[in-house]
């Protein structure tokens, strides 16, 4: 069994990630400091220290813990507040990373990095491989970007092994509305709360913009078959199909209602608007690279993983 630091612990995939751990067995240091975070998200069988990843102090407690690996989840992960805070950003995801880094180097731990597949690429064409080149279009995808350089370099000069998982846009039970894959929380709570959604479109394509929604227990699991791996990598982790924002809605719809939930006309039928600034038209990742060598695939389809995760926002509803 494994000693593992993870970082992000209280936020949505960090969280899962150290469910899945601790049922698996090993001995895991939860860290968060609960900025956007929940505690109730912090397992109660790991141990947890609250901290800023950019500070001394949890960098000397992760030495005391002295992991075999450190999986950094922690982020600022909103686009736009990276667009109008860069500096705010540029210090958690690019200075609190290589706080990160120099605890792996020192400890020669191996390092699990959450990159972004979705920023990364930018505008894609068809579909992006790990090949594909970075098209930067915010100050996030700048910062996880250089985070990856900053890992490939210090690795070759410490030797400690890393994996970088670029992930799509995940979704799944205690996501956040502003992640990436947020449509899927937004329009839930649009639903429950009976008030009308709205999509933003280009007018060439009313059915909203092109995403690729991977489900968070998939990503739990290209975690942990990255734990495994006995070699450094980037990894795309997607599922390769092209889902529109039309479709998430329908699909959210015909859950809560399944469920029980009655929704009136208002809120069943959306409001279009056009597309924000910095909006992308289309985001689908290859996974080849994953499933060759991580030997990962995803394995929920998205109306599976929109039933649990509706499942998991109502029953944690006080008064359902
Ligand atoms: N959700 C997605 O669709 C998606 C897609 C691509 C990449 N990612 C990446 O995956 C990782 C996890 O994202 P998430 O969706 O779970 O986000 P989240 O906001 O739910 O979790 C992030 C956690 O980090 C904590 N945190 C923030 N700043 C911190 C700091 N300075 N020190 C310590 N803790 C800090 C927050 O309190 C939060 O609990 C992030 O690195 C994100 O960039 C997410």
């Amino acid at each position: 069994m494994a000693k593992i630091v993870v970082t992000g612990a209280a936020g949505f995939i960090g969280s899962n990630i150290v469910d899945y751990w601790i049922e698996k067995g090993h001995e895991v240091l939860s860290i968060d400091d609960l900025s956007s975070g929940k505690i109730e998200n912090i397992n109660p069988k790991s141990q947890f220290f609250k901290g800023d990843i950019c500070s001394e102090k949890t960098s000397k407690r992760i030495l005391e813990f002295s992991p075999d690996v450190i999986c950094h989840q922690a982020a600022q992960i909103s686009v736009p507040y990276s667009v109008s805070h860069p500096y705010i950003d540029a210090k958690i995801n690019i200075l609190g990373t290589i706080k990160m880094i120099e605890c792996a180097s020192k400890l020669k731990a191996k390092f699990l990095f959450a990159s972004t597949g979705g920023a990364i690429y930018g505008e894609v064409t068809d579909i992006a491989t790990e090949d594909t080149k970075p098209c930067l279009i915010s100050p996030y995808a700048l910062s996880k970007l250089t985070s990856e350089e900053y890992i490939k370099l210090l690795s070759q000069r410490s030797g400690f092994k890393y994996v970088i998982l670029r992930y799509s846009n995940v979704y799944g039970p205690r996501q956040v509305p502003h992640g990436e894959a947020g449509v899927v929380s937004i329009f839930l709570e649009n639903l429950i709360n009976k008030k009308r959604s709205t999509i933003n479109v280009f007018p060439e394509d009313l059915d909203g913009m092109v995403r690729d929604y991977v489900f968070v227990e998939d990503v739990v699991r290209a975690n942990d078959l990255a734990l495994m791996l006995d070699d450094s990598g980037v990894f795309n982790i997607s599922t390769g199909i092209a889902t529109k924002t039309k479709e998430i809605f329908l699909l959210v719809l015909e859950s809560v209602r399944k469920y029980g939930l009655s929704i009136p006309d208002d809120a069943a039928i959306p409001v279009y608007s056009k597309a924000r600034l910095g909006d992308l038209r289309r985001s689908l990742l290859d996974y080849s690279k994953a499933k060759k060598i991580l030997k990962w695939e995803p394995k929920t389809d998205l109306k599976k993983g929109i039933d649990i995760t509706v499942k998991w926002f109502l029953n944690k509803r006080p008064d359902m």
